[in-house]
């Protein structure tokens, strides 16, 4: 090829390439973080759904406020019968609040987006999160959000059942001990009595319980990114995740 040949082609490329980047709209895509208890997820997730003005929705939030619900009621979660007719009477939404720019989970009209953080509920969240009635109710309603796709969810199973198609998967892990440490930290904010014991306990029952459990354990699917957060700074896992994201969005 002669050189104004070459250089035609190349201009042309170039013209061409940046002429499609800026009609072609950004992919809106789901992205799932799954992964242990306390390793960051609900942190990475609201930054990227904020950064990309993606729906956030903490999908644990939900079990959480179902089990507020059958606590609160005396529900026998061990009676399907049971449970379904308590199922029935409870309704999930998410709302946006502008102050703290998260999204905050409403159960039956009252907002609890504080109350299921309680030990007491974190206590029992993860038996009730193991009964098959309780993840249909909740699966179905994770799908329903994510219908429209530019959504950022985090859980145990987001990315192995709830969607397995997603475009971008992330399974986050860190070292136990620096889960409990963060743990600790958030809870002993909110209520200085607790022990480290107490929460580390209540940490490796969860991790064994959601990872055991025979409906949906919390695995890694086979298309995931490991993003193990044990040495990362939140900037520095914020903006890997980002690269991988952005690889899918871009046109
Ligand atoms: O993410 P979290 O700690 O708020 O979750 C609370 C519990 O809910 C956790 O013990 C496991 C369960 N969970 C689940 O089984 N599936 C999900 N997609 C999300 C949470």
């Amino acid at each position: 090829m002669i050189p104004w040949q070459l250089i035609f082609t190349f201009a042309c490329t170039k013209h061409c390439d940046l002429r499609t980047r800026s009609i072609m709209p950004e992919k809106k895509i789901i992205i799932t973080i799954d992964g242990w208890s306390s390793c960051g997820k609900s942190t990475l997730a609201k930054q990227m759904a904020a950064k990309l003005k993606y729906t956030y929705i903490d999908s644990g939030a939900m079990y959480r406020a179902i089990t507020l619900y059958f606590l609160r009621n005396h529900v026998d979660w061990t009676d399907a019968r049971k449970v379904n007719r308590a199922l029935k009477e409870i309704n999930i939404e998410f709302s946006h609040n502008e102050s703290t720019k998260a999204s905050e989970i409403i159960l039956n009209e009252e907002n609890v987006e504080y109350l299921i953080r309680d030990l007491v509920v974190a206590e029992k969240v993860s038996e009730v999160a193991a009964i098959k009635e309780v993840r249909e109710f909740a699966v179905k309603h994770q799908q329903e959000m994510g219908s429209k796709k530019a959504i950022v969810m985090d859980g145990r199973d987001i990315g192995t059942v709830v969607f397995p198609n997603a475009e971008l998967k992330i399974f986050m892990t860190a070292d136990k001990a620096i889960r409990v440490a963060r743990r600790f930290r958030e809870l002993y904010d909110k209520n200085p009595n607790v022990s480290l014991e107490e929460v580390k306990n209540n940490l490796e029952m969860r991790d064994y319980i959601d990872s055991h459990r025979e409906i949906s354990p919390l695995r890694k699917a086979s298309d995931a990114i490991v993003l193990d957060n044990s040495n990362l700074t939140e900037q520095e896992q914020f903006q890997l995740a980002m690269k991988w994201a952005n690889e899918r969005i871009k046109p």
